[in-house]
């Protein structure tokens, strides 16, 4: 979005301090544009409204972007028990990011307050579509850990992870949150990356006191994400001290399965052929789920999770939509949904008339929009071919065949 559209916001807000919808929508773009002073200022008429929430965001986010977490914690928690919408999942990874890791190292009643924060709760209700992976991660994760003794009586083994791999956007991340909120567990998020690079000769560390804190809080779910930075094919300055990092993982892994704790894994990665294959024994990531772009009845369901709260015109049919949105992943759709909002926007801001988006605004969205799973696809097509010896890609080569990818 650009500064001329913000400049015009603010032009018009001027004119109209009054009007609240013109001054959420000048917050709203000052965020993105990340001018959060600016934004924080702008929105400090809004705190006796009913949009209380984004002003307390905006305040989150300049606490996030000064350094102070804490605040930045409280502020981000306040916004959106006041208003669902405002879950900002980026500003929520760098406020776990940062909470999560060292946690082992904080007082008592830190942990406390850390594990409060375990609280921003998505449901298997937000995420469209996967009906049958909701399906597999109740039987691999959620049924055991409310469950066990069923389990037992079965004589079935509980821990060992699940991995999630697939195109980017197609809700990896959201799926991992929503396991955890579906059940009240804790969720750990640990981004291998980050930690590779912010904890250089103490990621070992790091990651054992991350597995200590969660059987501690348990029920819990960790979610790692990006488990192919722990691929033994990497040759960058990370493979030497990956290594000793593998090491580590698999000791807490297989340390889970004996003791039968409450405590699940899940992993998620574009890369799946850069796993190291140590990491798919049994009692590892031994169960392999591809998560692929959504089909068509998901992609209404997701464009109408995004669309919910705005002004929709009756000429707009959800369906029709999905239908023109092969390939596309969530995150395009989410997209999607915001470039028909900011034509709309762009012209009620000259106009003055606050129209609803119509159909109209959708297909003017649609032509400047593509999918961005292809070329992952493509790129998946030649795993499939050549190394799918052990069937880990059995399902993604099904999709495959089915979508005609070649
Ligand atoms: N099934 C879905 N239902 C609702 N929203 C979705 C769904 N899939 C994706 N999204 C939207 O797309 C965004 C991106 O999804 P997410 O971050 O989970 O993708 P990912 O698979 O983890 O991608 P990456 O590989 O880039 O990490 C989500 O924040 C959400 O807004
Ligand atoms: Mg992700």
């Amino acid at each position: 979005m650009s500064d001329d559209l913000i400049s015009l916001l603010l032009s018009t807000l001027e004119e109209k301090p009054d009007n609240d919808r013109v001054r959420v929508q000048v917050v709203t773009q000052l965020l993105k544009a990340r001018r959060y002073a600016e934004a924080v200022e702008h929105a400090t008429p809004l705190r006796v409204t009913e949009h209380k929430g984004l002003a307390k965001l905006a305040g989150a986010h300049l606490a996030n972007s000064q350094g102070e977490l804490e605040t930045a914690r409280v502020l981000y928690k306040e916004a959106i028990t006041s208003d669902r919408k405002l879950i900002d999942e980026q500003l929520e990874t760098e406020l776990e990011g940062v909470a999560k890791v060292p946690v082992s190292g904080l007082e008592d009643d830190k942990r406390e307050e850390h594990e409060n924060e375990n609280r921003l709760r998505v449901t298997f209700a937000e995420i469209g579509g996967m009906e049958a992976l909701k399906e597999k991660i109740r039987l691999n994760i959620l049924y055991p850990l409310q469950k066990p003794e069923i389990y037992a009586a079965y004589g079935k083994k509980i821990g060992g992870g699940l991995l999630l791999y697939g195109p980017p956007g197609c809700g990896k991340t959201h799926l991992a949150r929503a396991t955890a909120g579906e059940i009240g567990a804790n969720f750990y998020l640990l981004s291998l990356n980050e930690v590779l690079s912010m904890w250089i000769g103490e990621s070992e560390k790091q990651l054992s006191n991350l597995f200590k804190t969660a059987r501690d809080h348990a029920p819990s779910v960790i979610f790692i994400d990006e488990v192919d930075a722990l691929g033994g094919k990497r040759s960058d300055m990370h493979s030497h001290h990956s290594r000793s990092m593998v090491s580590q993982f698999l000791i807490e892994m297989d340390g889970m399965v004996a003791d039968n704790q409450k405590v699940m894994v899940l992993g998620a990665t574009n890369m799946p052929w850069n796993v190291d294959s140590a990491l798919r024994r049994p009692g590892r990531f031994d169960k392999v789920l591809f998560v692929p772009p959504p089909d068509k009845p998901a992609r209404e369901q997701i464009l109408s999770i995004h669309t919910k709260g705005r002004k929709i015109d009756s000429s707009v049919r959800l369906a029709d939509i999905a239908a023109k949105t092969d390939h596309f992943s969530g995150a395009d759709l989410a997209h999607l949904v915001e470039l028909a909002t900011e034509r709309a926007l762009s012209e009620a801001l000259k106009s003055g008339n606050l129209r609803d988006i119509t159909n109209h605004d959708f297909q003017a969205a649609l032509k400047e929009s593509k999918p961005s799973t292809m070329e992952w696809l493509r790129r998946a097509k030649n795993y499939v071919n050549f190394a799918n010896q052990d069937g880990m890609y059995d399902d993604l080569d099904q999709y495959l065949e089915k979508a005609r990818i070649r």
